[in-house]
């Protein structure tokens, strides 16, 4: 017998050959838009350290979430940014706050076509930027639980289809599943930031948001880097309080965690491919470096063939024709 009888690149031939055995199959309803909504601008503002991408009036996220449709992606994640900020966050929960008119908005051009998912926190709407209310310069854990069913609740009122909580403090899915149930939205679902990491890759969004700790940093209830069975039990614990959906994030650097929230939990596991993420892949991508196109899907791939059943991603918009492409 000649040598070798194990040929593995019999099936790697052609194109076709490798298309029918491709095992990770990225579709873009796979994939979640997040956008930025400023109640100040009255155009987009583009973000610098996110070439490509921009902040948007409220006026233009129906159109936004249209062309993002056109490229079959089903859902959009909203994050907003109130024209005044303070150390209640009242603006996050206000009745016609920047989210709430934006979901508003997004339910009565889209209706039940797009997926809307309301990012659950406060940073962006507190004068210090902290996820939580601040006391002595703490953040305090139970006193942050009410507000944060509040905003939950502002937003289901507003049409959202889901929340997303993201502040990563105890007991929050627990808390607002409460909330949202008291208030009558037993089928609002909840996509639970999970195993979220304090990340050096958040920079370019806090820009974006206007939303970086004016002291301080998130460390104490953001997790630490090198932490992996406390991300099982805070997934584990998110599970138990009623999330219906569990987050790892960010998604690069922690494809190990979404490795395992896929291989321990039988929810759908997301994964958040973030700002710093995507400003890398630009930034490296306008120098020449890298091919875009290329690079995109070998991340994306690798995301979900990590575990992840939805990725967050800003690159989400313009994936349609090549995503799958060999
Ligand atoms: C905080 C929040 C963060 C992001 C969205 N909401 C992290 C942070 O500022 O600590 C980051 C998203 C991204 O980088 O794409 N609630």
């Amino acid at each position: 017998m000649s040598f070798p009888t194990v040929r593995m690149r019999r099936l790697r031939r052609t194109a076709a050959m490798r298309d029918i055995l491709n095992q990770t199959n990225l579709q873009p309803s796979n994939l979640i838009y997040p956008l930025f909504v400023d109640e100040s601008i009255q155009k987009p503002v583009p973000i610098q350290s996110m070439p490509g991408y921009s902040r948007l009036p409220i006026n233009r996220v129906a159109d936004e979430g249209k062309q993002a449709m056109a490229q079959g992606v089903k859902s959009v994640l909203l994050f907003g940014i109130p024209a005044k900020k303070d150390e209640a966050g009242t603006s996050a929960f206000a009745k016609n706050g920047v989210i709430q008119k934006t979901i508003d908005e997004l339910k009565k051009t889209h209706g039940e076509e797009l997926v809307v998912i309301g990012d659950v926190c406060l940073c962006e709407y507190m004068s210090h930027g902290h996820c939580g209310i601040v006391q002595d310069g703490q953040v305090l854990n139970d006193q942050t639980l009410d507000v944060l069913g509040k905003v939950a609740v502002s937003q289901a009122e507003a049409g959202a289809d889901v929340v997303a909580p993201s502040a990563m403090m105890d007991g929050q899915v627990g808390a607002i599943r409460e909330a949202l149930d008291d208030a009558g939205f037993d089928q609002v679902p909840i996509m639970a930031y999970s195993a979220k990491y304090a990340s050096g890759f958040y920079g370019p969004f806090r820009e974006a948001a206007e939303s970086t700790p004016k002291f301080g940093n998130r460390r104490s209830y953001q997790m630490s880097q090198g932490s992996q069975e406390e991300a099982l039990r805070e997934m584990e614990l998110d599970i138990n309080e009623g999330a219906d959906m569990i987050m790892v994030k960010p998604a690069l650097a922690y494809l190990d965690i979404i490795n395992l929230a896929k291989a321990n939990f039988n929810v759908p596991i997301v994964a958040y491919n973030v700002s710093g993420e995507y400003a890398m892949v630009k930034a490296a991508a306008q120098n020449g470096w890298i091919d875009e196109k290329t690079v995109i899907r070998e991340i994306l791939t690798g995301i979900k063939r990590a575990g992840a059943d939805l990725i967050i991603t800003y690159h989400a918009k313009d994936t349609k024709s090549w995503l799958n492409q060999t």
